[in-house]
């Protein structure tokens, strides 16, 4: 594995110096009253983070693919938005199920997770569906019977989950550390709120022309994020940048 530049000094590079981060995360919890936050996923070297039409696109090398999971197993929970779901149906689990698994949670705002979703209808865990209240009885009593928590969360002034309240749920639902995979709107929700506490971005090498990781929709001029403690690693054909947000002024 390559290393450019040479490792810095304090910098999370590594599974085994975020495993070793995460030690901590209870401290983090009490301290900032939220998770530590890991913000990961694969795109091309474009941006692209799937097809143009939101179709799934396998980005990550098995290589690249082997530190994902390895997020996976050291976080407390995953979250993904329901743009995903519906996409991808994903079932979320580390290791292809061996192991450690996190806790998935999914923003789903009016609760269109299909029953038959197979993160539902994983038999070793029940995905936190987390919506605006008030909702429909009907359609929360059929994912609770098909496999699902639904937790009604607080929702923001664009009517979608409010992430300050979405941390306290969390908190109070003793996460320690969340890793947040996608998609597009989801990341730029939690870039734009800045929670983040370290980005694992895989760099795939190829050009899609495609969905392009910041939705553009959502914040007005630019995101002013930089990026600190960065390190470049190659795993297989794959670049991954481990870094630190740093945010600029309000
Ligand atoms: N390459 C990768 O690493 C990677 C990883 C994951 C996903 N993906 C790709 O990403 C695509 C999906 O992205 P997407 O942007 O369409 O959907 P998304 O980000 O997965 O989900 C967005 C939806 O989540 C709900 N939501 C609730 N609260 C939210 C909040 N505070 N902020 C943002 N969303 C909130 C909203 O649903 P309502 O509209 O119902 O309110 C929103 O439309 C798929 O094509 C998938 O393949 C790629």
């Amino acid at each position: 594995m390559t290393n450019i530049p040479a490792d810095r000094p304090g910098a999370i590079c590594s599974l085994e110096e975020l495993e070793r981060r995460l030690a901590a995360a209870p401290a983090f919890r009490a301290a900032h009253r939220r998770p530590f936050i890991v913000l990961s996923y694969a795109q091309s070297v474009d941006g692209s983070i799937a097809g143009r039409n939101r179709e799934r696109i396998q980005l990550s090398s098995p290589e690249s693919m082997r530190i994902t999971h390895g997020i996976r197993s050291l976080c407390g929970a995953i979250l993904v938005g329901i743009g995903t779901v519906l996409a991808d149906d994903p079932r979320l689990t580390a290791c292809d199920g061996a192991g450690r698994q996190p806790q998935p949670v999914v923003l789903d705002t009016h609760l269109r997770t299909p029953p038959a979703a197979r993160l539902v209808q994983r038999p070793d865990a029940r995905p936190w569906l987390i919506h605006r209240h008030p909702l429909p009885d009907a359609r929360t009593r059929a994912l609770r019977a098909a496999g699902a928590t639904p937790m009604a969360c607080a929702a923001g002034p664009d009517g979608r989950i409010d992430l300050a309240a979405l941390m306290g749920l969390l908190c109070a639902n003793r996460v320690d550390s969340l890793m947040v995979e996608g998609g597009a709107r989801v990341i730029t929700s939690f870039l734009r709120c800045r929670l983040a506490d370290l980005l694992v971005v895989t760099v795939s090498p190829r050009f899609v022309g495609g969905l392009a990781v910041l939705d553009a929709g959502q914040f007005e001029g630019g995101l002013g994020i930089h990026l600190e403690e960065a390190v470049y690693r190659q795993a297989g054909p794959d670049l991954i940048v481990w870094a630190r947000p740093e945010w600029g002024p309000r």
